[in-house]
């Protein structure tokens, strides 16, 4: 059921999509150069950071944690840290909206700061589990009060003596790594995390650029350790974010089943352990080229060259789900439009991202007239060239199944109609008019 403030939308057929574009900056980074620059000594100017509203809500955040945050006019952000264990009590709750990434790096981090904390989120985030950041963070000395099954409202009471610890994750996640990452650094001595497989890497990236001591070491199962010495001197320091190669997605995969699109994406972030999706739709034929290889900000980043393309279906190997975590809506779509069966196997944690993804797109593509089954964690998409389309989705207060859909629409025969659209903003401010801009027809849906 539509809440107040949703935006129903239609994705029409588009014409054939032609242009150069850029996209937001990248949404992992931009939530942690905010709360890096906020533990650092002095100031870290940012530009390019996403200014969707889960970014937002971290700069409000660190804001109410004792840094200063302000944007030039110049869209350059400036955030003035008060360093490691410098961050005060909040003098009220800390309300991440739908970002989990903002929740879970910030639990982390104040977990070693002598203060208490109250977080929440909208209907979505509190229905996410956050008993896998308070875990760990419990043998660190801080306690986590939350609702039945560790969920938002949590009060986090920060240790008065933290411990390092040394941890593994009981699954693979960027954002669990991250929090303990975060709490390491008010810890005294090495905290220490093992990863069952690798996952993004932009903590330890970002924690190298202000100064910290980060190890990285393969392990023989093919995870990886990372040792992080505690209680480093951050120093602020500048960073460029690239475009987001996850916001990039949707504009890759609307170039490939939009007959007759060629568009040019340029600065995408191509972090290794970010680009499963693009290695993954080159297997099923793509034309997509890299340009301008370059470093920009400590990450690979290239302008990417996306033509229409016959796609056939491939097996996604589990290895490779941690790389493309956030791709599979969007190649669920490109995978309906293939010919050829797509399995992607590995998907346990689409059950707990900003909606039951699984299930969502399994729904939202059985109504636009495609074929997709779930089997465990694997999903099967039947593909058998280009839908019919026509479908109504409950969007789920979920930006990337609202976004993977109406790119649907945009190749099939008939509209696509989404029952809400809001949340989009929350990764990528301006969607529809920058598709619009390259040849989309998606407009507000009329009641
Ligand atoms: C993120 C990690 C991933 C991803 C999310 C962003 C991050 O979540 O889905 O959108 O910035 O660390 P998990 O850590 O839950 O896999």
């Amino acid at each position: 059921m539509p809440h107040s403030g949703s935006m129903p939308l239609v994705s029409n057929t588009a014409r054939p999509l032609a242009g150069r574009c850029r996209v937001p900056g990248d949404k992992s980074i931009s939530h942690r150069a905010l709360i890096l620059g906020a533990l650092a000594v002095g100031r870290t100017r940012v530009t390019g950071l996403l200014e969707g509203e889960d970014v937002l809500r971290t700069a409000a955040a660190v804001a109410r944690l004792g840094a200063g945050v302000t944007r030039g006019d110049d869209a350059v952000w400036t955030v003035k840290g008060v360093g490691v264990g410098g961050w005060s009590e909040p003098d009220d709750v800390l309300d991440l909206g739908n970002s989990g990434t903002g929740a879970r790096l910030l639990m982390g981090a104040v977990a070693t700061q002598p203060f208490t904390s109250v977080f929440t989120g909208d209907a979505s985030l509190r229905r996410r589990p956050m008993g896998r950041v308070a875990t760990p963070r419990g043998e660190m000395g801080a306690r986590f009060l939350g609702r039945d099954g560790g969920r938002l409202p949590m009060t986090v009471i920060g240790a008065q003596n933290p411990l390092p610890i040394a941890y593994r994750l009981p699954v693979p996640s960027a954002q669990v790594k991250s929090a303990v990452l975060l709490a390491g650094l008010n810890a005294p001595g090495e905290t220490v995390v093992e990863e069952p497989l690798p996952t993004r890497d932009h903590s330890e990236r970002l924690l190298r650029h202000f100064g910290a001591s980060v190890l990285v070491e393969p392990l023989n199962d093919g995870g990886r350790r990372i040792r992080l010495e505690g209680q480093p001197e951050l120093a602020g320091a500048d960073l460029v974010v690239p475009g987001d190669p996850s916001a990039a997605a949707f504009l890759a995969v609307a170039a490939l089943i939009v007959p007759g699109s060629e568009i040019v994406i340029e600065g995408v972030g191509m972090n290794p352990l970010r680009a499963g999706l693009y290695a993954t739709l080159r297997e099923m034929g793509a034309d997509i080229a890299y340009e301008n290889e370059r470093v920009e900000g400590g990450e690979p980043v290239a302008d990417l060259v996306v033509r229409a393309s016959r796609l056939k279906g491939v097996g996604v190997p589990a290895e490779r789900a941690p790389s493309m975590i956030d791709e599979y809506p969007i190649l669920a779509v490109a995978a309906a439009f293939a010919e050829g069966q797509t399995v992607m196997h590995g998907l346990a944690e689409l059950r707990v991202k900003e909606s039951d993804r699984l299930a969502a797109i399994a729904q939202g593509l059985a109504a636009c007239g495609a074929t997709a089954t779930i089997a465990g964690d694997t999903l099967a998409v039947a593909g058998k060239g280009a839908p019919a389309g026509g479908g109504k989705i409950e969007a789920r207060l979920d930006h990337r199944i609202a976004m993977a859909f109406l790119v649907l629409g945009m190749a099939a025969a008939k509209p696509v109609r989404i029952d809400d659209g809001a949340t989009i903003a929350t990764s990528f401010p301006g969607f529809a008019s920058l598709m619009n801009g390259l040849g989309a027809a998606i407009a507000e849906d009329g009641p």
